[in-house]
C-alpha cells in the first residue's frame, strides 16, 4: 500500500501531485471529520466520536488517501468472523474519478484478506453502485428505510477471487 501513487497533477497545480495511501493516525481525525462533512449529506457523515471509536476499535482499520498534507479520501472497514465489512468510503469532491476510491477499496480488502466482503449503499447512489459493480460486488438484499424514511439500502457482497461480470 505504501508505495501506491496516483497522479492528480491537473488538480494540484504547483504542489505535490501524488496521491499516497496510508493508515490513519490519531492526529488525522479532525481533518477526517471535515472530509466526511464534504462528502456526505447530514447524518451519513461520521462525526468525531464515531471516528474515535473506529480508530481505537481493534477490529476496524482506517486507510487514507492523501495529497501532500491533505486528506482527500478514506475507507473504513472491519472484520468479523472471517468477513470484511466496508463501513465507509469517500473521496473529496475535487479529487473524484481519479481511481482513488478504487484504490482505497482494494486496500481495505487486502488489509483484512477475507474471502467475503460486504457493504451497504443507498439505492439512489448510482455512482457508488457503479464503482462497486466494477469491483466485483453484487447486490444480495434490499433494506427498506435503512438510511431513513424512503431512503433504502442495498447490501452488496464480493467474493474475492471470483471474477467480476
Ligand atoms: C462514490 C465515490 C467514493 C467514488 O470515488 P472516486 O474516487 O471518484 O471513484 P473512482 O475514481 O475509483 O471510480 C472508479 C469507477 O467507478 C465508477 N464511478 C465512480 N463514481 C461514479 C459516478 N459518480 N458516476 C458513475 N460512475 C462512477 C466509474 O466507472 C469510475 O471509473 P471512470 O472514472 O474511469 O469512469 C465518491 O463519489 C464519493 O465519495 N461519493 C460520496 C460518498 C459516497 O457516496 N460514498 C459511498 C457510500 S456507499
Amino acid at each position: 500500500m505504501a508505495g501506491r501513487l496516483l497522479n492528480a497533477g491537473s488538480i494540484l497545480e504547483g504542489s505535490d501531485s501524488r496521491i499516497h495511501f496510508r493508515p490513519a493516525f490519531f492526529r488525522d481525525l479532525l481533518m477526517l471529520r471535515e472530509l466526511q462533512r464534504r462528502c456526505f449529506a447530514g447524518s451519513q457523515a461520521y462525526g468525531f466520536v464515531t471516528l474515535l471509536v473506529l480508530y481505537f476499535w481493534s477490529r476496524s482499520h482506517i486507510i487514507l488517501a492523501c495529497a501532500g498534507e491533505h486528506i482527500v479520501g478514506c475507507a473504513v472497514g472491519d472484520s468479523d468472523r472471517g468477513q470484511t465489512r466496508v463501513l465507509n468510503l469517500c473521496v473529496d469532491p475535487d479529487f473524484r474519478r481519479l481511481g482513488i476510491a478504487t484504490s482505497l477499496l482494494n486496500s481495505i480488502e487486502d488489509y483484512f484478506g477475507d474471502q467475503f466482503v460486504t457493504l451497504m449503499v443507498e439505492d439512489k447512489n448510482a455512482g457508488a453502485q457503479a464503482l462497486y459493480r466494477i469491483q466485483g460486488y453484487l447486490p444480495v438484499s434490499d433494506l427498506r428505510n435503512y438510511y431513513g424514511r424512503n431512503r433504502h439500502g442495498i447490501l452488496m457482497q464480493k467474493q474475492r477471487g471470483a471474477s467480476a461480470e
